[in-house]
C-alpha cells in the first residue's frame, strides 16, 4: 500500500521531498505505527522535579527523579486497541485520511521532548519512501516465522537482527 502511494504521488522519476508527505496518508500512519510499535525508548530519560509537586494523590518531593513510561502511553489499548499488534489504522479514519493521537509520544513531551524529533522524523519518511520507491523487500524466510518482537537493549528497546534482500523494481 506504501508503494501504490508512492507510485501515485511522487512516480518514479523524481526523489520524495517532505511536502508529499501532507499527500500521503497512508505512508505516515505506517511510520507512525512504526515509531509506536517499535517503543525504541521506552522511557524518557531521568528528569527531577523542581520543586514539591501534588500528582493525583502523590507528593513528589523537591529533587526527586522522575522516569516518564513512554511504553505505558503507546501501548495505551483504551487508544490503541490489541497494541501488541502492528496496525497502521490506528492512526486513519475511517475515510483514509491521517488520524493524529494524542498518544503518540516516541519522542517524550514537555520542555525536555527529544531535540531531534524533526530530523528523525524527516529521515524515517524520507528513508522509508527512497528505499520502497527503487527497491521491493522480501525476507529470506516465511514471514510466519519471522519475529520482530522489540528486545529490550540496555536503555533502547530494539527489533532483533534479520536478514531482508532489495530487490531493484
Ligand atoms: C527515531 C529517533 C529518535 C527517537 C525515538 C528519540 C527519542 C528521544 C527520547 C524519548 C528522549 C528523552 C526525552 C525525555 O527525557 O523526556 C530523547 C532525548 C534527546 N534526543 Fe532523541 N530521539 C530520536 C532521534 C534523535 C536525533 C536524530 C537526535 C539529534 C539529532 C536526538 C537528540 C536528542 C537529545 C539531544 C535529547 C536530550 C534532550 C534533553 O534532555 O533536553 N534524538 N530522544
Amino acid at each position: 500500500k506504501v508503494q501504490e502511494e508512492i507510485d501515485c504521488v511522487i512516480g518514479r522519476h523524481r526523489s520524495p521531498c517532505m511536502q508529499d508527505r501532507h499527500s500521503m496518508p497512508y505512508t505516515d500512519a505506517v511510520l507512525h505505527e512504526i515509531q509506536r510499535y517499535i517503543d525504541l525508548l521506552p522511557t524518557s530519560l531521568p528528569h527531577a522535579v523542581t520543586r514539591d509537586v501534588k500528582f493525583r494523590d502523590y507528593l513528589i518531593p523537591k529533587g526527586t527523579t522522575v522516569i516518564a513510561s513512554l511504553t505505558s502511553v503507546l501501548y495505551d489499548d483504551k487508544e490503541f486497541p490489541n497494541p501488541e499488534r502492528f496496525d497502521p489504522s490506528n492512526f486513519l479514519d475511517e475515510s483514509g485520511k491521517f488520524k493524529k493521537s494524542d498518544y503518540f509520544f516516541p519522542f517524550s513531551t514537555g520542555k525536555r521532548i527529544c531535540v531531534g524529533e524533526g530530523l528523525a522524523r524527516t529521515e524515517l519518511f524520507l528513508f522509508l519512501t527512497t528505499i520502497l520507491q527503487n527497491f521491493n523487500l522480501k525476507s529470506p524466510v516465511d514471514l510466519k516465522d519471522l519475529d520482530t518482537t522489540p528486545v529490550a537493549n540496555g536503555f533502547a528497546s530494539v527489533p532483533p537482527k534479520f536478514q531482508i534482500c532489495f530487490i531493484p523494481v
